[in-house]
Order: structure tokens, then sequence, then C-alpha cells
């Protein structure tokens, strides 16, 4: 018997009907799809409600988890979730659109962390939103320069950030000017935001970037990881699980 899995996209009620289908086979090997439609019932995290596969929470069982999309810290408003060993607050999700909105947990409460460095979220799975605004922040500058905000911690020093749309031509002379520089992304209701903000005065970051997830390819990699079976996608659309012990 030869047996195909074809899963498509927006309709993950489809790839359930595919699961519970086999329920209905007298065979005992379909019990690991059974758990797997358990990755899709609901949970709460934080404000964020409603939440099922890839996301999951401690307590689900193995073949429901997925690398980047564990919800921690579900006491607090945001949940955390650590993306390649960077911890992020889930700030806003879309499961229609599979989009979410996430901020950097190291800038979220001061800006001027100890640990300057530039964080990568871009996956198989993972990619930002195209319609994010890219910004430079610029550390330990000469006070003379325009817009400065304050970071305290050891001994003061002044910073400021850059919009890299509009503001590149002017990196060069910020580079000598200036200490370490980052680069981060905002959205663009985050960056409106920002806009209104004085720059003297901020402290916190609080503001998020948009990512999308690949659905696809995490259902993909659960079919490979699994080892119910072997994937392909053959068009971005239709990922097909072919099950070997079908064969
Ligand atoms: C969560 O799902 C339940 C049941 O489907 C629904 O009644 C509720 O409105 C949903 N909540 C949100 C915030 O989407
Ligand atoms: C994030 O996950 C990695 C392993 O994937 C772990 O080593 C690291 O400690 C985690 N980071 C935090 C801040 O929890
Ligand atoms: C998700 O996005 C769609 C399309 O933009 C929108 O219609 C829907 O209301 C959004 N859902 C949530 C929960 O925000
Ligand atoms: C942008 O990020 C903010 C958090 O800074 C979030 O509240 C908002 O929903 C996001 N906007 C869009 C359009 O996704
Ligand atoms: C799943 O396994 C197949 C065959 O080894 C491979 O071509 C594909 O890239 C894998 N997909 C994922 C998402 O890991």
């Amino acid at each position: 018997m030869h047996s195909q899995l074809i899963l498509s996209i927006p309709s993950i009620s489809m790839f359930i009907f595919f699961f519970i289908s086999l329920f209905f086979l007298p065979i005992s090997y379909c019990q690991d799809d059974e758990n797997f439609v358990h990755c899709f019932s609901p949970f709460d995290c934080g404000d964020i409600k409603n939440l099922t596969y890839p996301f999951w929470t401690d307590g689900r069982p193995p073949l429901c988890q997925h690398e980047g999309f564990r919800l921690t810290k579900c006491k607090d408003q945001q949940p955390v979730i650590n993306v390649s060993g960077n911890e992020f607050r889930l700030i806003y999700l879309n499961q229609s659109t599979y989009t979410m909105s996430i901020a950097r947990n190291d800038l979220w409460e001061n800006i001027c962390p100890a640990n300057l460095i530039n964080v990568n979220v871009e996956s198989r799975v993972l990619r930002y939103h195209p319609r994010n605004r890219h910004l430079t922040f610029f550390y330990n500058c000469t006070p003379s320069l325009p817009n400065l905000f304050q970071c305290t911690g050891e001994g003061e020093f002044y910073s400021l950030y850059a919009d890299d749309l509009f503001e590149r031509d002017r990196y060069e002379d910020l580079r000598d000017s200036c200490g370490t520089a980052i680069q981060v992304q905002v959205n663009q209701s985050a960056f409106a935001e920002l806009q209104n903000q004085t720059p003297q005065r901020l402290e916190a970051w609080k503001l998020g970037f948009d990512v999308v997830y690949n659905l696809a390819e995490i259902l993909c990699s659960a079919c490979n990881n699994s080892r119910r079976g072997k994937c392909e996608i053959l068009s971005s659309q239709y990922p097909i699980c072919n099950n070997p012990a079908f064969y």
C-alpha cells in the first residue's frame, strides 16, 4: 500500500483531517498521528490566546515541540520565546497570516544593554517581514551630536539611532564619532511610535518587529523528525509526508 499525506498550508484542518482519517485504519502505528492532533489543541499564554502548533509549552509531547516556538513566562503579559539562543517577547500573533510581532528581550527594559550584539532570527522557518524598518543604534558617541539619548551604567555615555533608509549617508561619520553599532528592525506601527518619542527620553525599547513563520517547513521537519516519513515540499503550498510504513 502506498499512501501520501497532502497538506495545504492555509488549511490546517485538512492536515488534521488526514491524520484523523488514519485513526480509522486498523493499524497500531497510527498512534503518533493521534498524538499529533493534540498539538493543535489550543492553549493560552499571557496575553496571547488560543495558541496552537507550532507553538507549545512545557508538558506537550515531544512530537509537538518545535525549536523556537516554546513559550515560557506565561504568567507575564508577554510570553517569551527563545530563537537560536536569544530570547524574544511575543507581543502579537496572527495564526491566520503566520505573522508575529516579537521584541528583543535584552533591549526591552534597557536600550543600552551591557552586551551590544546583533541578533538574527532568520532561518528556514522564520523570515523578517519585508515591511519592517531597519535602524542602526550607535553607542558611545561624541556628546556634540544632535538627538542623543543617554545611557547610564558604567559611566554615562551618549547614543543615537538612525534610519537605514534615509540616513545611511551619515553612517561613515557616525562610525567615526561613536563606538559600537547594532542593527535592529521595528515594524511600521512601532516605528511610528518611536517617531513620537523624544530621543533624549528613550530609556526602554518595548518595540517589536514582525516575522513570518513557514508552517509548511515546520510540518515537513516534524514529518522528518518523528520518523513518520520523508517530507518533500513540491510547491510552496503542498508539503507531502510520505510514510515509509505504508510501503
Ligand atoms: C479562543 O477560542 C475560543 C473557542 O474557539 C473562542 O470562543 C474565543 O473567542 C477565542 N479567543 C480569542 C482571543 O481568540
Ligand atoms: C535559549 O536556548 C538555548 C538552547 O537552544 C540555551 O542554550 C539558552 O540558554 C537559552 N537562552 C535563554 C536566555 O534562556
Ligand atoms: C489576522 O490577520 C487577518 C488578515 O490581516 C485579519 O483579518 C484578522 O483579524 C487577524 N487576526 C487577529 C487575531 O488579529
Ligand atoms: C508592531 O509591533 C507592536 C509592538 O511594538 C505590536 O503591538 C503591533 O501589533 C505590531 N504591528 C503590526 C502591524 O504588526
Ligand atoms: C526532510 O527530509 C527530506 C529528505 O531527506 C529533505 O529533502 C528535506 O529537506 C527535509 N525537510 C526538512 C524541513 O527538514
